[in-house]
């Protein structure tokens, strides 16, 4: 349920008329905002308060990679963006959302990098954990684990999983993301679909057929779920073999939503993917 909403003099109104009433007011009260509202409303004699209070928002970054596939030694999150180390941007991103309550960074153990940079000005929201696992997943996994030591985190609240290396979201993006899946009751990720024609080969790397793109979306992140169902769905899958959070909560028979992104989100993997992350990010810049 997406609204915590708790009657703190109440009970739930004895006659159909006031039942309706009621359940006109909670459903007046579906506002999007994280803050906590203190509602009253008078009926006849009666007099009922309701402490309805939303679902805060947090931001997991995963940064526990080696970034193999770029081949440098310096692991992809530091390397040289627009002038800052890759994860800065995602930081910035997420820290900026007013609606952010809180934003966690998971290191690989023994991290030598991210001390050498000064995050002072994300100080307010930012806490960093060195409990990076061997996959990604278990990264997340630790990470969520830590955070009820560090500020207090909900069952229900929303965690919003996003990589180190997608430097490139927009605060639109986040926005509608959080928009579109506030009252979710699954949650989701923001995707893109399919542009291009898909083949599949054989094992020669010739044309086995032409596959239909039909329905078919690329997953990108941030990929948001309730804290509590997050922590089960990646209990229950283990580490290794998912690439995505979505695809552990897939796992419980559950279906997030798809909320439309587009390609500036992009991953950065290969090193062909920085330079167009520049551009992306440069285009940004306010003049
Ligand atoms: N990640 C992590 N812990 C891991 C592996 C990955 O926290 N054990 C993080 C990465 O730091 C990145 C995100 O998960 O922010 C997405 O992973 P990916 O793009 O695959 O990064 P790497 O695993 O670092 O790169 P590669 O797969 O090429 O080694
Ligand atoms: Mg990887």
């Amino acid at each position: 349920m997406a609204l915590s909403c708790s009657a703190s003099m109440g009970v739930w109104p004895e006659n159909a008329t006031k039942r309706k009433l009621y359940s006109k007011l909670r459903e007046a009260l579906r506002i999007r905002e994280s803050i906590p509202m203190l509602v009253a409303y008078r009926q006849g004699r009666q007099f009922f308060r309701y402490n309805h209070a939303m679902a805060k928002f947090f931001a997991l970054i995963p940064a526990a990679g080696s970034g193999s596939r770029m081949g440098n030694e310096l692991p992809k999150q530091y390397l040289p963006l627009a002038g800052r180390p890759m994860i800065y941007h995602a930081l910035r991103t997420l820290c900026g959302s007013p609606r952010i309550a809180g934003v966690f960074v998971v290191l690989a153990p023994g991290d030598s990098e991210w001390s050498r940079y000064d995050w002072s000005e994300f100080s307010g929201k930012l806490m960093v954990f060195d409990c990076g696992g061997a996959a990604r997943a278990e990264s997340i996994l630790n990470g969520l684990k830590a955070a009820p030591g560090a500020t207090s985190i909900g069952d229900d609240d929303w965690v919003l999983v996003h990589d180190a290396a997608r430097p490139c979201l927009s605060a639109a993006q986040l926005d509608k993301l959080m928009d579109e899946l506030a009252d979710d009751a699954v949650g989701g990720l923001l995707a893109v679909p399919v542009a291009d024609t898909l083949k599949r080969s054989d094992a020669s790397s010739r044309v086995e057929c032409t596959e239909s793109r039909e329905g078919l979306w690329q997953a990108q992140t941030p990929q948001m779920f309730r804290y509590k169902l997050l922590v089960d769905a990646l209990s229950r899958v283990g580490g290794a073999a998912m690439t995505d959070d979505a695809g552990a909560v897939e796992a419980l028979g559950l279906h997030p939503r798809l909320v439309l992104s587009d390609t500036r989100n992009l991953k950065v993997t290969y090193p062909q993917d920085l330079a167009l992350a520049e551009l992306i990010l440069q285009e940004r810049k306010p003049q």
